[in-house]
């Protein structure tokens, strides 16, 4: 079976041009991004959208995010928000913080937004400690060796009813191959088992293919019974 297929970054394009159009915010993230050789791997625009379009449809006014990279994504959640919206993005390296707050910052977003540095299990838990409002939109994207960890740390911080999406759940098939040697599919498996029966979670999985290839998010609702 074809792993990648041209066409699909083709039609990402069509649906780019006809769906959302030019984002010259977007584009400077990217830019900025490549500049100081940040690994490509933002979420693609379709994507992007997708988030921002699930958060506004939740009506989310707190949103977490685990993995900030350049902030391309912070960027599509946080303009999902209300004026007294709020987003809090976890990001284990510094420099990649702070080119993402220029770039949140020169997408008019920076009043919105925290950017917290350091391994996300130790802010995650720093966050449960503090009396803050829990979330009602969690978007992880970070290290997939602690995909399960961060399903119950969102758990914990979430209120019943939010809605949870996890990146890359795919991984080009990957995912169902027990021996792989993607270091990442481990973790990825151990979502999986995490939510397999949970209680406080009803959960689907969508496989994806386009500029990013083949992969897949997976989208879950905190049970509110
Ligand atoms: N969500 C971003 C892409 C995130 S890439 C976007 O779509 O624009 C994954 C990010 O997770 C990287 O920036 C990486 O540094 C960060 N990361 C990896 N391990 C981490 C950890 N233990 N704690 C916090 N962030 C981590
Ligand atoms: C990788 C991480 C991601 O979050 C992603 O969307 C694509 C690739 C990676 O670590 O290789
Ligand atoms: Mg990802």
């Amino acid at each position: 079976m074809a792993k990648s297929d041209p066409s699909w970054s083709d039609v990402d394009d069509y649906i780019v041009e006809h769906l959302i159009g030019n984002d010259p915010a977007l584009d400077a993230c990217l830019a900025a991004n490549a500049r100081e050789h940040l690994p490509a791997i933002d979420v693609s625009t379709t994507q992007g959208r997708m988030l921002e379009l699930l958060a506004r449809g939740v009506g989310a006014k707190r949103i977490l995010e685990i993995g900030t990279l350049g902030g391309y994504s912070a960027i599509s959640l946080a303009r999902a928000l209300p004026e007294d919206g709020h987003l809090v993005s976890l990001e284990l390296e510094p420099e990649y913080a702070a080119l993402a707050r220029s770039n949140i910052e020169k997408a008019g977003l920076a009043p919105k937004v925290e950017i917290i540095v350091g391994e996300a299990v130790k802010s995650l838990a720093a966050l449960e400690a503090g009396d803050a409002s829990r979330f009602d939109f969690v978007f992880v994207d970070a290290d997939k060796e602690n995909y399960a960890a961060y399903l119950e740390h969102a758990i914990r911080l979430s209120r019943p009813g939010a809605m949870l999406v996890f990146d890359n759940v795919v991984r080009e098939g990957e995912v169902i191959n027990a021996d792989s040697s993607d270091p990442k599919v481990p973790g990825t498996r151990a979502l999986y088992g995490a939510l397999q029966d949970h209680p406080l979670v009803d959960a689907t999985a969508i496989q994806t293919v386009g500029s990013k290839k083949w992969d897949g998010f997976l989208l879950g609702i905190v049970r509110d019974n």
